[in-house]
């Protein structure tokens, strides 16, 4: 039986019909953004993240944008792990700084292998639930694509900061960017984030059965971030893609291309050594609210076969 990367209707069943319900209410009320369901998810998820204020946009890269809008009046050029989604650097490129690909994992990092060095500014992205350590940092970045461990039924994003400057500026850089949460995503949004906590606990189930089955060691600990991604490093990737392949199971790489490469082309690599390893060796298996431990044994044993 096929088991595919991720399948988001597994989580929406329960709550199919409050969605449902969310979204005509947004057809019906004639508001389409920056309303109602915007405001009440901007609050909710400020108090959620344990921020002051919250600014909603239309993509992750787009809150990104206006990060870089924030630090550019403070910080020209910021260093960026080279093994994380272009995304990051070019939402940052947006809002004016310059990006300095770095082979060390810097305070600026993704939720991909636990590594959360919470700086004064981070790209959550993908760190929906992840707790800061008791203190939120000055701006955070987060998207709300379809994928994530909370996403919309289209695409968002949002900004959270605890900085009133800040806030302001996200504000004007929201007007002069025009990236809208729409109201449509805001509605499931709200729907969705009373099941956050349990979603990541799901993951975190799905997390311990892999680490316990897979003849690899672990690349983060189980209590360790938010379960967003299962990257697996493989000394053989490619004898494990083909026989997952083989067998119906869906796989992705994040991300097969470090920054520097996507900037400057091949003739700068060499440059990250380390970021080029990862991006040579990273695997993704599936992982999702909905998906059973005995379809993580199968990926296992499959995986653990090709090795
Ligand atoms: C770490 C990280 N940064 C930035 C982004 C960009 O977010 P979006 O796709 O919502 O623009 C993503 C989304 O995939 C991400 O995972």
């Amino acid at each position: 039986m096929a088991i595919p990367f991720n399948d988001l209707r597994l989580a929406l069943e329960p709550i199919r019909k409050d969605i449902d319900r969310a979204i005509a209410s947004v057809v019906d009320s004639g508001i389409f953004v920056n309303g109602p369901n915007v405001e009440k998810f901007e609050e909710a998820w400020a108090e959620y993240c344990g921020a002051e204020r919250c600014v909603t946009y239309a993509s992750g890269t787009a809150a990104l944008a206006a990060i870089g809008f924030c630090l550019s009046h403070s910080e020209k050029a910021v260093q960026v792990d080279a093994r994380t989604i272009p995304n990051t650097m070019i939402g940052l490129q947006q809002g004016g700084v310059d990006v300095v690909p770095t082979d060390d994992i810097v305070a600026f990092h993704v939720g991909l292998y636990g590594e959360y060095l919470w700086g004064p500014w981070t790209d959550a992205c993908q760190m929906h639930g992840c707790k800061f350590g008791g203190e939120h940092p000055q701006l955070a970045a987060w998207s709300f694509y379809p994928t994530k461990n909370l996403g919309a039924i289209g695409e968002g994003g949002a900004v959270t900061v605890i900085d009133r400057t800040d806030y302001q500026r996200c504000l004007s850089w929201r007007t002069l960017s025009t990236s809208r949460m729409r109201e449509v995503e805001a509605a499931a949004l709200n729907v969705k984030l009373p099941h956050l906590d349990g979603w990541n606990a799901c993951r975190k189930s799905l997390a311990a059965c892999y680490w316990e089955c897979l003849s690899v060691p672990p690349v983060v600990e189980v209590d360790a971030g938010n379960h967003h991604l299962m990257a697996v490093l493989f000394d053989n990737r490619e004898s494990v893609q083909t026989a997952l392949t083989k067998n119906d199971i869906g796989w992705k790489v994040h991300y097969p291309t470090p920054l520097h490469i996507w900037e400057g082309g091949e003739s700068r690599r060499g440059e990250c050594p380390n970021a080029e390893w990862h991006c040579e060796h990273v695997l993704s298996l599936p992982i999702y609210p909905g998906m059973t431990k005995e379809q993580v044994r199968t990926v296992c044993d499959v995986v653990n076969g090709a090795l």
